[in-house]
């Protein structure tokens, strides 16, 4: 796909992956439509790329855990004199916690955020995908969407719950001009992992990437027109040789690979 001229939907797009991104695509040539929950960074960002990058920035902020506020958005991109073309559903958390313990309100905001929102924003915006000569739904899933992830299975399993979408859409829309890349981020240096409160003391550096690195991942499987990408080679490997592990083995292995749980209270 070509990216100059395109108009893209970036949610999350105030830090970490999504900032990266911005910057990214603004350098494509790209024009932007950021969401974030706060307006602050959005609005410092949207300056930036207007003033260095002479990019086309517009910005809303939303809470995209929150039925009216994505309504909000989606009206808003609705109302744009330039249609997207692409969208990129990047916003997502986790919180860090047993499962059977951890606050309920937690789990509903992943639900919400990591689930909801963007099954909805991809559900809202085909059709004014589909009156675009070429686009493209971004999903921002994780390395870990097909494996355990002890402390964060809710988040884990949302992730899970998007990889299978993305595949799904991919043999759904495969005859139109709406094309799907799912994108499996590894550990990246973002303030995802502070917000989700875990100790990433135990993992080998040499696992951890840039947001910026991530981005140009993101950027070159949107140009190749691929359909499901990694962050790089280990991560594909690891999902692929962790997959393919008896569910007996895998959860054994997984138990405590990176961190430890907290203990019950
Ligand atoms: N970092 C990793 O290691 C990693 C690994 C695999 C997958 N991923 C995935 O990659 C994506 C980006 O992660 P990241 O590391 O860049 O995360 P991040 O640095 O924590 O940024 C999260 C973004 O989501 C936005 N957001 C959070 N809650 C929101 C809400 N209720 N409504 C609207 N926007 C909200 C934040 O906006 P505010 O700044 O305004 O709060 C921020 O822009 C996520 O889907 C994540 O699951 C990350």
């Amino acid at each position: 796909m070509e990216l100059n001229g395109k108009v893209v939907v970036i949610t999350g797009a105030s830090r970490g992956i999504g900032r990266a991104l911005s910057l990214a695509l603004a350098k494509s040539g790209c024009g932007l439509l950021l969401t974030a929950l706060e307006s602050d960074e959005l609005t410092s960002i949207s300056e930036y790329l207007t003033a260095n990058l002479g990019a086309s920035v517009a910005f809303m902020p939303a809470d995209l855990t929150n039925e009216s506020d994505r309504r909000r958005l989606l009206d808003w991109i609705g109302t744009r004199e330039q249609p997207p073309d692409i969208l990129i559903n990047n916003a997502g958390a986790g919180r860090f916690g047993r499962f059977a313990s951890c606050d309920w309100r937690d789990v509903e905001q992943m639900i919400d955020l990591d689930i909801r929102a963007p099954v909805l924003l991809t559900r809202e915006l085909i059709p004014i995908l589909s009156t675009r000569p070429e686009a493209k739904i971004v999903i921002i899933s994780s390395t870990v969407s097909r494996l355990p992830y002890p402390g964060l299975a809710v988040y884990g399993a949302a992730k899970g719950f998007l990889s299978s979408l993305s595949e799904s859409l991919a043999c759904e829309l495969a005859e139109t001009n709406v094309s799907i890349l799912c994108f499996h981020p590894g550990f990246t240096n973002t303030p995802f992992m502070a917000s989700a409160a875990m100790d990433m003391s135990a993992v080998p550096k040499f696992f951890i990437r840039s947001p910026e690195a991530v981005a140009a991942r993101i950027v070159r499987a949107i140009k190749n027109d691929a359909v499901w990408a990694y962050s790089d080679f280990g991560c594909r490997f690891g999902a692929m040789v962790a997959a393919l592990l008896p569910s007996r083995i895998r959860t054994r292995l997984f138990r405590n690979l990176f961190w430890r749980l907290p203990h019950e209270e």
